[in-house]
């Protein structure tokens, strides 16, 4: 019988089929269009008339019965390709589980930022030391023990005695231990107080610090630098003016104001209707500060400051409280 020797040559050659590309080539073999079901259709019309109506029906029940084959071979193959490695089912016409690729944090992007400018005006960009000596943090910048001055920095202390630095000034004196006049440097990294946190204060903040020593160096060339400074950072033309201000180790110590970001001077709820923000303390550097480094005070002078960087990129981006920097909360930082 040539339809039942058909279906058996079927039947070896499907137990064979791995995949949807085999499988597919089978059907086109058997029922294509000059497949072999059709081959045998057209032999119908060789046959004797009482003998074509059987045939035919005959071919056709072998057409079923392949087609039939074919879809229950196609299910199984999907269904293998639906199980995983551990044998679990998995629905693969599920949509795709979207990947999050994470980003740099608000406060590095601004350190970069800032880092960058200051480079661009000569200056060098360093690191500060994390944990210090009471030397480097204080008595090195003209707050000897017992100086009334300590207060202004609620200090931690290790129970070694070593201190998580309170601002960046810790790193002056290294600086002019380590480099010659012209010094051009920055100093950008992590402060510590013992401090209760609120909108504007937090425990562990950044600090810019930067330090200018040359001969012939005055306040105006600090004003200059940091009114430049402001305008590359907010990106616009910004007046800055001193007042005076106490830090032990500047003289004149001063406090730097620029004209209001957000209302242009006009005065606004940030600035306090005064339309300037105070911004950072600064001013020349004490000549025992200078002494203490190594530095000769009849030749060299220079000023210094130091800013908070949490301070200026709120101020940039319109933040309220300086507490979400650490909050570690994702709709926080997913907005940069
Ligand atoms: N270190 C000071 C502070 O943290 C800021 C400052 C730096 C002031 C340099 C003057 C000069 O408050």
């Amino acid at each position: 019988m040539e339809t039942e020797k058909l279906w058996q040559q079927f039947k070896k050659k499907l137990a064979e089929v791995g995949d949807f590309e085999e499988l597919e080539k089978l059907r086109v073999e058997f029922l294509g269009r000059k497949g072999k079901i059709n081959q045998l259709f057209q032999k119908v019309t060789s046959l004797p008339p009482e003998k074509r109506k059987e045939f035919g029906q005959e071919v056709n029940r072998l057409k079923g019965k392949i087609q039939k084959a074919f879809l229950s071979r196609e299910r199984k193959i999907k269904a293998s390709l639906e199980r995983n490695l551990t044998g679990k089912k998995i629905d693969i016409s599920l949509p795709g589980k979207e990947v999050s690729l994470g980003h740099i944090h608000p406060i590095t992007q601004m350190k970069w930022e800032v880092a960058d400018i200051f480079q661009r005006m000569g200056f060098e960009v360093l690191e500060p030391q994390e944990v210090t000596t009471d030397y480097d943090n204080f008595t090195a910048l003209n707050i000897p023990p017992d100086h009334p001055a300590r207060d202004m920095w609620d200090t931690f202390w290790t129970k070694e005695g070593y201190i998580p630095i309170t601002h960046t000034s810790s790193m002056q004196n290294w600086i002019y231990r380590h480099r010659h006049p012209p010094i051009r440097a920055v100093v950008i990294g992590r402060c510590f107080r013992n401090e209760a946190t609120d909108m504007g204060h937090e425990h562990t903040f950044h600090q810019i610090e930067g330090v200018y020593v040359d001969k012939g160096i005055t306040v105006a060339n600090l004003i200059e630098t940091m009114r430049v400074f402001f305008s590359e950072f907010f990106g616009k033309e910004l007046r800055a003016k001193v007042r005076p201000s106490y830090f032990p180790f500047v003289e004149p110590g001063l406090e730097l104001a620029i004209e209001c970001v957000l209302c242009g001077g006009k005065g606004c709820s940030v600035c306090k209707q005064s339309g300037w923000l105070e911004i950072l303390g600064c001013g020349q550097i004490h000549p025992r500060v200078l002494e203490e480094g190594g530095i000769d005070s009849k030749k060299y002078t220079g000023f210094a400051w130091g800013m908070g960087l949490e301070r200026m990129i709120m101020l940039r981006m319109g933040i309220e409280d300086i507490r979400h920097f650490h909050s570690g909360d994702l709709r926080f930082i997913r907005k940069f």
